[in-house]
């Protein structure tokens, strides 16, 4: 049927030959006898040069109406032409218009971010975000590969949860019949149950949080990828990240390399990274903050200002393990200095934090308390305390934004740019 235009660039066709391609409008230049017109498929552009005599009238008449984001179906001669951008051209044969498009309204340059927020459902046609969607599949499969080699199952757990995985602040709340439930923050506790018969689990599923603030890496809702394994401990578990998320960023620049670069990403960096990461403690994190100048008192958690300064230090993601125990989960096991063994992953260049995972508490007693700390009930979470009654094992797990590390990899101001349909404070629509 169709055939592909990045085949043609490429010189899968030798010169003469005829194809068939479908596409949309993305420029069109007429002077009543010869029509210019550049067409758009999902691998690549190619010019189309449609002239009188070469075409029946009928098929002239239709190149000659083509318009911005129309779709047509072109037949035409592949010729090789170093004028053309991309070397190739085609010499149509015939063109049809399969779909009018009148008036499109996103032409040209500057438009207000909001305005194209609003055009949504169009935009994302447009070149940068279908790079940025094809870098997230290359991210999504590669994270995939990556899990399935390494000896995880990928599961599916719940999206309607009773309780709270990481807080009541951020809970999206829901009617669920006559009973109240909630949109899931993480699938971190179901995970921890799977692992009792599959040991090394993951999932990449929707995960919600009503973010009050306006930032430009939160959003309501974004997918998380994560990982829950039996038997493994923080420090091991912080060395499968860091092949984890080499291989993401190699795979992803070498299948990627051209959109990378169009986005003003820096293929090359990702396509070089390599293990090992540096890694901190948090009591270290804050030794650099305060001789950066900081105003900073051990106890506090890292916000976008202090990542962002202890980003600056280092090329690669760092690690940073071993947060005060107040400030972070009821699931993170004690370490026995007011400390958890946790670890973030701050991705350079004030990209932020990209990972956040830890080993598990085991001891039913403290995990109580600690809920009950919280303001919340253990009950609610009996089903999770009887993971600690019925053959536990030390484990570890962790989360990692999917469209975080898009971000990064893609070099992207907003994190909104990431999905194809931003879900924040002020926009659920289109
Ligand atoms: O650090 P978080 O809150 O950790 C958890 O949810 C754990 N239960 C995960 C686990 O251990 N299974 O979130 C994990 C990651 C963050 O590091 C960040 O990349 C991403 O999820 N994230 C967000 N991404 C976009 N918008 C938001 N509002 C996000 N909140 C967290
Ligand atoms: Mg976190």
């Amino acid at each position: 049927m169709f055939v592909k235009i990045k085949d043609i660039l490429a010189g899968k066709y030798p010169d003469g030959e005829e194809v068939q391609v479908g596409g949309w409008v993305v420029k069109n230049r007429s002077s009543g006898k010869i029509v210019f017109t550049v067409i758009r498929d999902s691998s690549g552009e190619i010019q189309v040069t449609t002239k009188k005599g070469n075409v029946c009238d009928d098929a002239l008449r239709e190149a000659d109406a083509l318009s911005l984001e129309a779709s047509t179906i072109i037949k035409g001669k592949v010729r090789t032409d170093p004028r053309a951008p991309g070397g190739r051209e085609l010499v149509a044969t015939d063109v049809k218009i399969v779909g009018a498009s009148r008036d499109y309204p996103i032409f040209g340059e500057g438009h207000n971010p909001e305005v194209l927020l609003d055009l949504r459902h169009l935009h994302i046609r447009s070149k940068e975000l279908v790079a940025i969607m094809k870098v997230k599949d290359s991210v999504l499969s590669s994270c995939r590969e990556w899990f399935r080699a390494s000896g995880f199952y990928e599961v599916t757990p719940p999206i309607i949860m009773s309780s709270s995985c990481e807080g009541g602040s951020t809970l999206f709340e829901l009617k669920y019949f006559d009973e109240k439930a909630y949109l899931s923050q993480s699938a971190q506790l179901y995970l921890e149950s799977l692992i009792f018969g599959l040991e090394k689990v993951y999932s990449v599923t929707p995960s919600f949080r009503a973010e009050k603030s306006r930032t430009t890496r939160h959003l309501a809702e974004y997918w998380h990828i994560e990982g829950e394994m039996a038997w493994v401990g923080l420090y091991e578990m912080i060395d499968m990240l860091e092949q984890l998320v080499s291989y993401v960023c190699n795979k992803t620049a070498e299948e990627r390399h051209e959109e990378l670069r169009m986005l003003g990403s820096d293929p090359e960096y990702f396509k070089n990274l390599k293990p090992p990461f540096p890694r901190i403690t948090y009591d270290e994190a804050v030794k650099i903050l305060q001789a950066d100048g900081f105003d900073f008192k051990w106890g506090d958690d890292f916000g976008t200002h202090e990542e962002r300064q202890l980003s600056m230090h280092y090329d690669k993601p760092l690690f940073i393990t071993e947060y005060p125990l107040e400030v972070k989960a009821f699931y993170m096991k004690d370490a026995g200095n007011a400390k958890v063994l946790n670890v973030d992953m701050i991705a350079p260049r004030g990209f932020g934090e990209i990972i956040g995972g830890s080993e598990r508490e085991t001891d039913l007693a403290l995990l109580e308390e600690r809920i009950r700390k919280q303001g919340e009930d253990p009950a609610k979470y009996g089903w999770y305390l009887d993971l600690r009654r019925y053959g536990s094992v030390p484990h570890s797990g962790f989360g990692m934004g999917a469209e975080r590390l898009v971000r990064w990899i893609c070099n992207q101001e907003h994190i909104r740019d990431t999905i194809p349909y931003p879900r924040t404070i002020s926009r659920f629509n289109p």
